[in-house]
């Protein structure tokens, strides 16, 4: 039984509203002796010609209201407030969760529709930044909550393979390349030349020829550009895919803007076609004035495209491939304008697919008190921010071992910093909504009692360590069907099983608002209800054998719990710590 619908089946009885506008304002009140569901009645007012408050009263002694599952229902002020009886909340909520186990929280939402998410998106020879983490983390997260909810995901890569610095790159390689530091460092040495291709530019126009010819022949396919292209785009996917697999992020795609660049042709035809290209000083562009945008440039004066009509060009590619029913793009701020063009030019060339795009931008990423060596200019490597962040972890998690005189091997611990360390990296990116700045602090992301993957890992290796000692003294958790769960009713139960009741809604919610601190949020309230629970009710001593075994259950529906949303958001857990 689902409590929100159970309240809201009941208000519809009453007031005859309709339940899917009742659905909509039930609300969980902001405090504790509000109850747990509650309806406001200004919308009936003025249909029952009352003042809310009276309405609410006079529902309030409705007998229709009384349910075995509802200990008591009240009026205060405008709002009725619905107190579910703990007991019967308690079976409802965890009989499911110890049925599902990490299933938990599964929709039929999203059957037979498709979400194509687009995220991470590198530059090829170019290095792999705490920005290019950001779009990485978030759409990975994404796109396991849209899974979660039953849509088919398609990932896409958009890799930035495309343009005219290519060209500087090959006369670059050409004239200073080493070979060998390619094969090493990639990324170090595709960076260096192309730094030195600048410097020396200054002085020697002749460079900016080459380039452009070079540039010219890649677009043309002639075979030696062509191979060092693939060289240059090879070797910097090897690269992010380390980086990649580290993470346990994936993708079906990796069409990058030359494969786009391909069709750019046929988008040009179809803007003629449609008779939506106009020049503008030497160019063809698209006016969108009824969007109240600049105009978007489809040909440059050269004859060339840009970054937009490849773009238009995926679109139609994704249309025609996923028949999408979304398709998202996780994407910094700051191209909000470049996606609202590219929008509005398939919306006036009269696509429907153009409803279905949205833009999914994010702040920025600070450091407070971290040092980089930032070698690769003024940006901070992902690896360098990752490895750091593991080599801390480790540290503190091997001087906690030794004060408890644990006897896990330097291996072990390694492992464990490992998951903790990166873990503790993606929590700080998806732990507040995604507009906002972030900031990188060494204290709060290792906090291990603070909002943090640190913290949620080791509750999650707590439930883990009372699930393992009860085995081992016999002890058997409730199962889904036992009345024994109808015991847990104490104050820090509670709060827990509501904690547990709320992760569904909030994985939902994640989705609508393209938003995973949604989720995070949900997660670490379960674990911070958990701790309560953990430290005020001393879950395996006592006689009464039958609490043990329900508590037991509250336990291990924690555990799956936080498996469960940890997993969503892309951080991985450890068994013990
Ligand atoms: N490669 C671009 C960058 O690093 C991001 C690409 C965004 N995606 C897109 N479809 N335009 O800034």
């Amino acid at each position: 039984m689902d409590f929100r619908n159970a309240v809201a089946k009941k208000v519809e009885e009453v007031t005859g509203l309709d339940l899917e506008t009742v659905t909509k304002l039930v609300e969980i009140p902001p405090q504790e002796d509000m109850g747990d569901f509650a309806f406001p009645c200004f919308a009936l007012a003025k249909t029952m010609h009352k003042a809310p408050n009276m309405i609410a009263s006079d529902l309030s002694s409705d007998e229709r209201l009384s349910a075995p599952w509802l200990s008591k229902v009240e009026a205060k002020g405008p709002y009725l407030n619905f107190f579910v009886d703990r007991g019967a909340f308690a079976k409802e909520v965890l009989s499911e969760v110890l049925k599902e186990g990490t299933a938990y929280g599964a929709s039929k939402e999203g059957d037979g529709k498709t979400v194509v998410v687009e995220y991470s998106s590198p530059n090829i020879a170019k290095p792999f930044h705490v920005g290019h983490a950001f779009t990485t983390i978030l759409g990975h997260s994404l796109s396991r909550i849209y899974e979660k909810l039953g849509y088919k995901v398609v990932r896409m890569n958009h890799l930035g393979d495309y343009g005219t610095q290519f060209g500087k790159l090959i006369t670059a390689y050409r004239l200073w390349g080493d070979e060998a530091a390619l094969e090493k460092d990639p990324i170090t040495e595709l960076l260096r030349i192309y730094v030195k291709f600048h410097e020396e530019e200054k002085n020697d126009p002749s460079l900016t020829d080459s380039a452009r010819e070079n540039f010219k022949k890649l677009e043309d396919g002639c075979a030696e550009e062509v191979a060092l292209w693939k060289k240059f785009r090879d070797v910097s996917l090897v690269v992010f895919n380390q980086l990649y697999d580290r993470m346990g992020v994936s993708f079906d795609n990796y069409n990058g803007e030359s494969y786009y660049a391909k069709m750019a042709d046929q988008v040009v035809s179809m803007l003629k076609e449609k008779n939506l290209l106009v020049e503008s000083e030497g160019a063809q562009v698209v006016d969108l004035e009824e969007f109240g945008v600049p105009p978007c440039i489809i040909l440059k004066s050269d004859g060339t495209t840009i970054y937009g009509t490849r773009d238009i060009a995926a679109i139609l590619y994704r249309d025609e491939n996923y028949h999408f029913d979304k398709n998202i793009y996780v994407v910094g701020i700051p191209q909000a304008l470049h996606f609202k063009q590219v929008f509005s030019v398939l919306k006036k060339a009269g696509y429907e697919c153009a409803d279905k795009c949205e833009h999914v931008g994010f702040g920025l990423v600070k450091f407070k008190d971290m040092k980089f060596s930032t070698r690769d200019g003024n940006i901070v490597l992902l690896e360098e921010l990752l490895d750091e962040s593991v080599a801390k972890t480790y540290e503190l998690i091997k001087a906690n071992a030794e004060a408890r005189n644990s006897d896990m091997s330097d291996e072990e611990l390694r492992a464990i910093a490992e998951k903790v360390g990166l873990g503790a990296v993606v929590y700080t990116y998806v732990k507040a909504g995604r507009e906002r700045d972030i900031i990188f602090s060494w204290d709060t992301m290792l906090d291990f009692e603070g909002d943090t993957a640190p913290y949620l890992i080791y509750t999650y290796a707590r439930t883990k360590s009372i699930l393992r000692k009860a085995a081992e003294q016999g002890i058997v958790p409730a199962d889904s069907d036992s009345e024994l769960l109808l015991n847990l009713k104490g104050d820090e139960e509670f709060a827990c099983v509501k904690a547990i009741a709320d992760l569904p809604e909030a994985i939902k919610k994640a989705a609508g608002s393209n938003e995973p601190f949604m989720v995070s949020r949900a997660v670490s309230g379960i674990a911070r209800a958990y701790n309560r629970f953990y430290n005020n009710c001393s879950i395996l001593s006592g006689d009464d054998e039958s609490l043990k075994k329900a508590r037991l259950a509250l336990c291990k529906c924690v555990c799956d719990s936080i498996e469960l949303g940890t997993y969503l958001l892309g951080i991985s857990v450890v068994e013990q710590m």
